[in-house]
């Protein structure tokens, strides 16, 4: 037996007992006359001592070689502790050491493996495997472990089965790029990983499953940010003769569930809100409704005088900045200087200061007089104090600059509590959506998201304005799932494919089978898709999914631990009828 007990077991109760420890050496205090080490392992830290007076000599002398992060096993004797560390659940206590055995040394670990480390990202991110023992990382590890237990046992609950669907498949197409793998058997052919099981969960509800889910690895080729990885987790599910309000029903359920469950916290019906709406007062399809600072559109008030930067643009919009009025000239200067930012992409900003007493004063004086200004601060909803930001230009783009001016000014404010938490569900979404670049539309969603009942029409007249019964449900300002009613008929997912720029033979070619499927009697159904990592992360109170993935890849896409992705061996390549026109 290794061990009587872990490192995080021991209390008072539990003094003069004998017990057999095992763990790794966090550090250890010398005194001379006294040795203080601290044993950890998953469970928490206990405290070994060794003195002159009760250990043998020799032991001391062999606890003088143990180094930081040595693998040893302990015998001894729980005692009470002198000095206390309420901080630790162990803290009342510590084990008079009687013999120990070292099970492995380690090298010195290349940073410190305690709460608080000296290792940068890339060095953690090498050693991985060291990062992992520390406390906070373990216990995001474990937290995750918990709302992924918590959503098996809601789901399992509700009659939800869990199926697997293959990894080796061909494109879903879901927005991404695919990644590929050739495959041997079949010279200069290629499964692709799927970006989702999409089409999968779709054929097992023509299969007859009813109600399924699946916590499942996806695959995506896309640029990375803090709330992408190539690879990461789904929590999906789909359900036949399912209406959309039954499908938001369920997952709200899962959601309040989790929240209760995971953080204590009830929250009542989730609020809703249009895409359109969530445009118009957010400027973004995700909006954080912690707090306000909504969107005051100011054409009406803004565009009837000779200002030309107004009068030429498409949209005129505002926010209200709550305690704004005290920022110095100098400080919105900077805060121009960041919307011009070419991340952000303004041209510039106007504002408006709103005076204790009642006046304002805005740096476009020459243009607007005080009627109007007390305009901008009612649709802007600002009181006095604040400081009213507006910007201008094509309507798609300053919403978007604007909404990550709100953002970016409630990080400063202090507005977005973690410990706050304000989900909501985005509904009708538009079906399709224009690429600026090549000018085609495709899927906002998926190809298979059905339109809403008697927009099919609208396909040939105005594209951009059918909607689909496609929602998406946000959680902090991130969005944490999407889902959709699906198409189930082969005429209509032929009409909807023709229209996303497919010729009939490569509908068929990439979609035949599901179009086949439909013809068995498909039943109506829908689902959605939680990100795992992303309400992992957030339920945590955090945005980066990076630290609540085990073995997460760098902003390259790249496993530094690894050191993968990587050439591979010419032998290989033959054998896979490959050949690179690149150089090692
Ligand atoms: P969607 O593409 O919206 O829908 O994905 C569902 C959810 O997955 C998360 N997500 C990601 N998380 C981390 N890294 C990524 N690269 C990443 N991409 C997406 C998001 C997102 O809301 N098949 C549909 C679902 C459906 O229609 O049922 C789908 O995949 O939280």
């Amino acid at each position: 037996m290794y061990r009587s007990h872990t490192c995080g077991e021991l209390r008072e109760s539990h003094i003069n007992s004998s017990v057999t420890l095992a763990g790794w050496v966090q550090k250890s205090r010398d005194k001379g006359f006294m040795i203080w080490v601290d044993l950890r392992d998953r469970y928490g830290i206990t405290q070994l001592i060794f003195d002159e007076e009760r250990t043998s000599k020799d032991l001391i002398e062999k606890t003088r070689l143990l180094g930081r992060e040595f693998v040893i096993q302990v015998q001894g004797t729980v005692i009470e502790r002198a000095s206390k560390n309420p901080k630790i659940p162990t803290g009342s206590i510590e084990i008079l050491v009687s013999n120990f055995t070292i099970l492995n040394s380690s090298l010195t670990p290349p940073f410190t493996i305690e709460d608080e480390t000296d290792g940068g990202d890339d060095i953690r991110m090498k050693y991985r495997y060291l990062d992992i023992r520390r406390k906070p990382v373990r216990e995001n590890l474990i937290f995750r472990h918990q709302v992924t237990m918590a959503v098996r046992n809601y789901l399992s609950g509700k009659e939800f089965i869990e199926v697997e669907t293959p990894y080796l498949i061909k494109s879903t197409p879901e927005g991404a790029r695919d990644f590929v793998v050739p495959s041997r058997m079949n010279e200069g052919q290629f499964y692709a990983l799927p970006q989702s099981p999409q089409t999968f969960k779709q054929l097992l509800m023509v299969g007859g499953m009813d109600k399924y889910f699946q916590i499942v690895k996806c695959f995506r080729d896309e640029d990375l940010r803090a709330d992408r990885q190539p690879e990461f987790t789904q929590i999906d599910c789909e359900m036949a003769f399912v209406e959309q309000e039954d499908i938001l029903n369920i997952f709200e359920g899962l959601t309040r569930y989790l929240l209760k469950e995971i953080k204590g916290i009830e929250i009542d019906k989730f609020p809703r809100m249009t895409y359109d709406d969530a445009m118009q007062r957010y400027g973004n399809d995700k909006p954080d409704i912690r707090f306000g600072m909504e969107f005051g559109e100011l054409n009406e008030f803004a565009k009837h005088k000779d200002f030309t930067v107004f009068n030429s643009a498409e949209l005129v919009v505002g926010i209200a900045i709550p305690g704004g009025n005290s920022y110095s000239r100098k400080e919105i200067d900077k805060l121009i200087d960041w919307v011009r930012r070419p991340q952000v992409g303004a041209l510039g900003m106007v504002y408006s200061r709103c005076n204790d007493d009642g006046t304002f004063k805005s740096s476009v004086d020459k243009f607007y007089d005080q009627g109007d200004l007390a305009n901008w601060a009612k649709v802007t909803g600002a009181k006095t104090g604040d400081l009213i930001c507006v910007l201008s230009g094509e309507i798609n783009k300053v919403r978007a600059q604007l909404s990550a001016l709100r953002m970016e000014l409630a990080d400063r404010l202090g507005l977005r509590k973690t410990n706050e938490f304000a989900p909501l569900w985005v509904l009708d979404f538009p079906l399709l959506e224009l690429d600026e670049e090549t000018g085609h539309y495709h899927a906002m969603h998926h190809p298979f998201t059905a339109p809403k009942p008697g927009q099919m029409e609208l396909l040939d007249t105005d594209p951009g304005a059918v909607k689909a019964n496609a929602y998406d449900l946000v959680l902090n300002g991130n969005e944490i799932g999407g889902g959709s009613i699906r198409i189930h008929d082969k005429q209509m997912q032929a009409t909807m494919l023709r229209h996303l720029g497919f010729s009939a033979e490569d509908a068929k070619a990439q979609f035949g089978f599901l179009m086949d499927a439909f013809e068995y009697g498909a039943p109506p159904h829908g689902g959605l898709a939680f990100g795992l990592d992303r309400l992992v992360a957030i339920l945590g109170g955090q945005e980066t999914i990076r630290d609540f993935i085990a073995f997460p890849k760098n902003n390259s896409g790249r496993d530094i631990m690894i050191d993968a992705p990587a050439f591979i061996a010419n032998d290989q390549l033959k054998e896979l009828s490959i050949k690179l026109d690149i150089q090692k």
